[in-house]
């Protein structure tokens, strides 16, 4: 049996067994499969203009496979969060008109709701290789409520679960988890493979040595995550803002660099157990610091660790920059999630710079396996004019990815079928 990649490279955790993929189910054509995707991609406040398709651009793969196949889509996903009322905002509309533009001379249609009698209706006339787009799951209460009539409602639709959602494996609602109770066969798409199969490998079978280069600017949302890490990986390096809260909690002087006081305690045990495990932590030695939050305010580069009152750490410094490539350089595996600075403004983004440049350059060199995630992180890959291609993996997941590299099984994940179940 073919997957893609999934059973070459299996996970070694028993939390994570190998997922049936659309590629198990031989015959596609006329069947009615309900495609959860991860359409919740950034829009322009103002306009609602798409700023970013790569979510977009992520399930073409899938849905490409499908439709050529013959198979009737019905593809849902969420956008922002419309706590369970409709609301003009946040409809899926520019979505759709992306895709058709994506997926010329395939017929995309737009349901004009999520569930209802036209809805069925429209799914029902759907011929082998339409797409029928389903509105803004959220617009339902029942969604986020993983309502089993709502899911009922939603598995009716449908012959076949194909979960490519990996954005949203982390949210049990009833389009990614209560749906399976009301659909026989329940498989990956490509895009959920993929991210399963990267992920897992950083997360259960590494090649070692493995380097994970934790930024951002909270401890608070990343504290788990450092927590899992520290036991499975060599080198651990954490910069952004949120290691102030490490520094401080070593004893140094940070000026008005941000700091989460209640986080001090996580972080000295976190230094603690890098000790007891013999791991090499990395902080920045020195950071390029401001005396305002601004892209014209005066910098300096000085210690990471004796930073001049009324000044703030915003950027990690040259020599921080070195040892981080260093450590780059002595791996085989890769894991960088969160930026290294305030990479918006132009003073402070040398550092994230710096990072992703070295490792693109390190993937394209084949020295091993480099696995990017977090918004913000795709955002500066972005802003700089990487592509993703230029690394192993960039997941298109934000607490997706997160809660996966804590060692939890998603949801989204745990419901679809093992790959030594029954194949249809
Ligand atoms: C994300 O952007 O992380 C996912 O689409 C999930 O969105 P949510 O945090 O609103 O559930």
């Amino acid at each position: 049996m073919t997957t893609a990649g999934l059973t070459q490279n299996p996970p070694q955790s028993a939390l994570m067994r190998p997922k049936q993929t659309i590629q198990d189910i031989t015959d596609w054509q006329g069947v009615r499969a309900f495609v959860r995707v991860d359409f919740n991609t950034p829009q322009d406040p103002g306009t609602g203009a798409i700023t970013d398709d790569s979510r977009i651009r992520a399930t073409l793969q899938t849905l490409q496979y499908l439709q050529s196949r013959g198979a009737r889509l019905i593809v849902a996903s969420h956008l922002g969060r419309p706590k369970g009322k409709v609301d003009p905002k946040y409809s899926l509309a520019p979505m759709i008109e992306r895709l058709r533009t994506l997926m010329p001379g395939v017929s995309i249609l737009a349901a004009p709701a999520v569930v209802g009698a036209k809805v069925v209706a429209m799914a029902e006339a759907l011929e082998p290789g339409e797409i029928l787009v389903l509105e803004n799951l959220r617009f339902e209460a029942a969604e986020e409520a993983n309502d089993p009539a709502f899911a009922r409602q939603l598995g009716q639709l449908a012959d076949i679960f194909v979960n490519d959602a990996f954005g949203a494996a982390h949210r049990a609602h009833a389009s990614t988890t209560g749906i399976a109770a009301f659909t026989p066969h329940h498989v990956a798409g490509f895009l959920m493979a993929a991210e399963i199969e990267a992920l897992s490998q950083v997360t259960y079978h590494p090649k070692r040595p493995m380097t994970a280069i934790i930024g951002g600017s909270k401890v608070s949302t990343k504290i788990g995550v450092l927590n899992q890490l520290i036991q499975t990986v060599d080198t651990l390096v954490i910069g952004g803002g949120m290691m102030f809260t490490f520094i401080k909690a070593q004893g140094g002087k940070i000026g008005n660099s941000l700091i989460e006081e209640n986080w001090l305690q996580s972080a000295e045990q976190l230094l603690q157990q890098a000790k007891t495990l013999g791991k090499t932590l990395v902080l920045a030695s020195d950071v390029v610091a401001a005396d305002a939050f601004s892209a014209t305010a005066h910098t300096r580069v000085c210690l990471a660790n004796d930073i001049p009152d009324g000044w703030m750490g915003l950027d990690i410094g040259p020599e921080s920059i070195r040892a981080i490539q260093s450590a780059i350089q002595a791996s085989q595996t890769l894991l960088w999630n969160g930026p290294m600075g305030v990479f918006e403004l132009a003073p402070f983004a040398e550092g994230t710079h710096a990072i992703a440049k070295t490792v693109a350059d390190w993937t394209k060199n084949q020295q091993g396996i480099s696995v990017l995630g977090g918004g913000d992180t795709v955002a500066a890959m972005e802003q700089f004019g990487f592509s993703p291609d230029q690394f192993s993996h960039v997941s298109t997941g934000g607490g997706a990815s997160l809660e996966f590299l804590e060692g939890r099984l998603l949801p989204g994940i745990a419901v679809l079928d093992d790959v030594d179940s029954a194949v249809s």
